[in-house]
């Protein structure tokens, strides 16, 4: 019997900067406290770099990268797609892919970027997902790579204790195997919502701007309905999911998705307490997490959901 191709997640890896802040390091240069913060979004701690740090963001996504690579025992020249998915890029070309697929050492690889924001992972990974089933490429990287705290006002409160720097990674292989890999995506997008999250090219204040109510409205409601469009396109019921892996963005909204989808919450993967939102990267960040503990097992079915800037929004079920 032959089976369909497939895309197989086979490895994930990640790279945070060293440096924490705190949220009692916050409270010392904002009008915040550690409580307002922890209760309000979850988040106790992200990893940052420091003001005037010259790191770039193809590098925290190349270390992943390579990262990805090592777990899989394969070589950067076994790779002939990068994606990447970013807000915030060291250049507006050549693309953070093209960086990082100089950094890890790979001459054969088509390399290029996508702007979804923080939900730029998901979308990254249906486009791979696309081109390992159209049968363009073999094997793959999908990366976010992110240095937010280059893009937040660290005197605006409402937003700059929200993120993290932070990049992760996933080797997505062709597989003819079976019914292991990536069963079904739906993204979808509101340009008309883009004045609620956003953060301008040029001009003197190149600041991410937020209305946070009205994207918490949003998201709660956009993540649910992709989540139950995908799984309907992938013939799965919500009964079935075992991991459900969202973006990281704020407990909150986690808490309600899992609440308006029955999820019990040993089902849901968080880590935003220690990374904050670190956007594109804040899925393979959980993933990793999850499969480092054990969670991700030969035939584990996990939701990847996110929403970002855009609004863009989109969800992928994957069986493991
Ligand atoms: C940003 C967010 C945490 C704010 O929480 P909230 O419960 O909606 O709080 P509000 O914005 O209504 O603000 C409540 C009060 O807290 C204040 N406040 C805002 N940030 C604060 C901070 N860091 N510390 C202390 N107080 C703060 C506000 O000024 C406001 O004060 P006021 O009542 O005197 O006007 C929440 O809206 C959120 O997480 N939204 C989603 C944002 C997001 O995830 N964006 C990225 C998507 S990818």
């Amino acid at each position: 019997m032959t089976h369909q191709r497939i895309a197989r997640i086979v490895s994930v890896g990640s790279s945070v900067p060293e440096r924490i802040v705190t949220n009692k390091d916050l409270e010392k240069i904002l009008d915040t406290s550690d409580e307002w913060i922890a209760t309000r979004t979850g988040i106790r701690q992200r990893h940052v770099f420091a003001p005037g740090d010259t790191a770039r963001a193809y590098e925290l996504g190349g270390k992943a990268a390579l990262a990805a690579l090592s777990s899989a025992h394969r070589s950067p020249q076994d790779v002939d797609g990068i994606i990447c998915a970013t807000f915030s890029p060291d250049f507006f070309f050549p693309s953070t892919a093209c960086k990082i697929q100089q950094y890890i050492g790979n001459s054969r690889a088509c390399a290029f970027d996508v702007s979804a924001a923080c939900a730029g992972f998901v979308y990254a990974l249906s486009i791979a997902d696309a081109m390992i089933v159209s049968g363009q490429c073999k094997r793959m990287l999908v990366v976010g790579a992110e240095v937010t705290s280059r893009t937040v006002d660290w005197t605006d409160r409402g937003t700059c204790i929200l993120f993290g720097d932070g990049a992760g990674a996933v080797l997505l292989e062709e597989y003819a195997g079976g019914d292991r890999g990536i069963l079904a995506t739906y993204l979808n997008s509101n340009g008309a919502l883009g004045d609620i999250l956003y953060l301008p090219a040029w001009g003197e204040k190149r600041f991410m701007k937020m209305n946070g109510n009205e994207v918490y409205k949003h998201a709660v409601r956009l993540m649910v309905e992709a989540t139950e469009l995908c799984l309907a396109k992938a013939g799965l019921s919500i009964d079935m999911v075992d991991l459900l892996i969202p973006h990281q963005a704020n407990i909150r909204i986690i808490n309600a998705i899992a609440k308006h989808m029955n999820l019990p919450s040993e089902k849901v993967v968080t880590n935003l307490d220690r990374y904050g939102n670190t956007s594109s990267a804040s899925i393979p960040l959980a993933l990793e997490d999850a499969w480092k503990d054990g969670r991700i097992k030969d035939g584990t079915v996990a939701v990847f959901t996110s929403l970002g800037g855009g609004l863009a929004w989109g969800s992928a079920v994957v069986r493991f």
